[in-house]
């Protein structure tokens, strides 16, 4: 087969990819794509060359195609350029096995196990602690008047959830807020304090996983975190190295953490800047009702959802996208982003309708890598957009929003801070 890249049209370039303009409001340069070239290649900022997938249909055929692969070592580029899920550290062969990473029958059989151990209703009794956590969250600056909602609510809540939900002590969890905080600062770059962060949490968590293991072995009380739940699924007939328990724990503190910070930092800025809706949702909430609170979340995650590209993906055999011919070995990153304004798919896809329900966007991804952690996210988009409207009435931008700026990276967008002010 031969490989015919897509081309624009004569005479009209494509617009700039992965500069600051289009950090700020990539969704202009997403409509050009998907009417003119959908399927369309392009040269990364790392120098990588990948196919990005721009139309709804297209996406979400490409997310459940089993010839893409999720495995980097069907890359067919050079060693140092292999793709990867933009996970700080995820190079460390311990770390590498996870959900993101591997295809069936691997994939099948660690996410089978993990289902079992982060149940429904494990998410669901999970609900009173991430109120409270949000009630204290926003306790801390509600005297004050004004607020960075990423630094003082965004960022702590869903890393003491997570770190509530694996079992990690309360007395270590500043750790991981400080660790965390380190890597989504600094991005996934090779820097020295990511690395050191990085080698740090996964040290911690092996050594928490060795402990639980002995607890459950000899102790008295089983614990009800997720750590025991992983390894305790493990021990019924099913195999789960200690290495791909922590490869677990770790994907989830990453897949849980990034995405919900820019959940609550992305939907409270589209709300603040569409008054009309964000009245409805407000007057909605005041008079008891959640369902608008329910659809408005979906809503806000195919308007501006937290992740822009879905995780990597590579063809291992050649195969046609949209019209498009792609080569075994290339690298293809489906543009959530952009699907999800697709005209083709969605009415008026630039308009912000919180009680839009004809909805199915790919926010969370399609197939088999659907996100695991969409109740919890879920569980945490509600109780944090919806306990900050009820408690900060008054809840503005501080400064102008052409102020802002959102952090440049591939896989997720979000801004870097969020300035508020409110009637204390
Ligand atoms: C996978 C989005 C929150 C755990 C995914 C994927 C997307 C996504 C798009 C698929 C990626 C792909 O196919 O390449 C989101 C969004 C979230 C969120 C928008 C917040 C609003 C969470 C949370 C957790 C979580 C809170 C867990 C604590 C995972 C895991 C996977 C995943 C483990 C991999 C599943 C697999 O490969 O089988 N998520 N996520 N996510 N997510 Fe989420």
């Amino acid at each position: 087969m031969t490989e015919t890249p897509a081309r624009p049209p004569a005479g009209q370039p494509v617009p700039e990819l992965f500069g600051w303009e289009f950090a700020t409001d990539p969704y202009p340069a997403y409509a050009w794509l998907r009417e003119h070239a959908p399927v369309h290649r392009t040269t990364l900022p790392s120098g990588v060359e990948a196919w990005l997938v721009t139309r709804y249909a297209d996406a979400r055929q490409a997310l459940a195609d089993g010839r893409l692969s999720k495995d980097p070592a069907h890359h067919a580029g050079p060693a140092h350029a292999k793709g990867r899920t933009g996970i700080p550290g995820e190079r460390k062969a311990e770390l590498m096995t996870h959900l993101l990473n591997i295809d069936p029958p691997d994939h099948t059989r660690l996410r089978r196990l993990v289902s079992k151990a982060f149940t429904p209703r494990r998410v669901a009794e999970f609900a009173p602690r991430v109120q409270e956590l949000t009630d204290r969250l926003i306790e801390g600056f509600m005297e004050k008047g004004e607020a960075d909602l990423i630094h003082d609510f965004a960022f702590p809540l869903p890393i003491y959830a997570i770190c509530d939900l694996l079992g990690v002590p309360r007395e270590d969890q500043d750790d991981f807020r400080d660790w965390a905080g380190m890597m989504i600062r600094h991005g996934g770059g090779p820097r020295g304090g990511v690395a050191r962060s990085v080698k740090k949490m996964r040290g911690y968590l092996a050594e928490l996983i060795h402990r639980k293991r002995e607890e459950l072995t000899d102790g008295p009380v089983p614990g009800e975190d997720l750590i025991s739940g992983l390894i305790r699924a493990s021990d019924h007939g099913e195999h789960l190295t200690e290495n791909e328990a922590a490869a677990m724990a770790f994907i989830l503190l990453f897949a849980g953490f990034e995405t919900t910070v820019n959940l609550i930092g992305n939907g409270t800025y589209a709300l603040l800047t569409h008054p009309g809706q964000r009245r409805r949702l407000q007057e909605s909430l005041a008079a008891g009702r959640t369902d608008l609170l329910e659809t408005g979340l979906e809503e806000l995650l195919r308007y501006d959802g937290p992740v822009e590209l879905a995780t990597w993906r590579y063809a291992t055999e050649p195969l046609s996208v949209g019209g498009q011919d792609i080569a075994p070995g290339d690298p293809v990153l489906v543009v959530l982003a952009a699907a999800d304004r697709d005209p083709a798919r969605f009415e008026d896809p630039d308009t912000l309708d919180l009680s839009r329900r004809d909805n199915q966007h790919l926010g969370y991804g399609h197939g088999i890598h659907y996100c695991l952690g969409a109740p919890l996210a879920r569980l945490e988009g509600r109780a944090a957009l919806g306990t900050l409207l009820t408690r900060l009435p008054d809840l503005r931008l501080a400064g102008d929003s052409a102020d802002l700026r959102w952090r440049g990276g591939l896989i997720m967008r979000g801004l870097r801070t969020l300035p508020v002010e409110f009637t204390p």
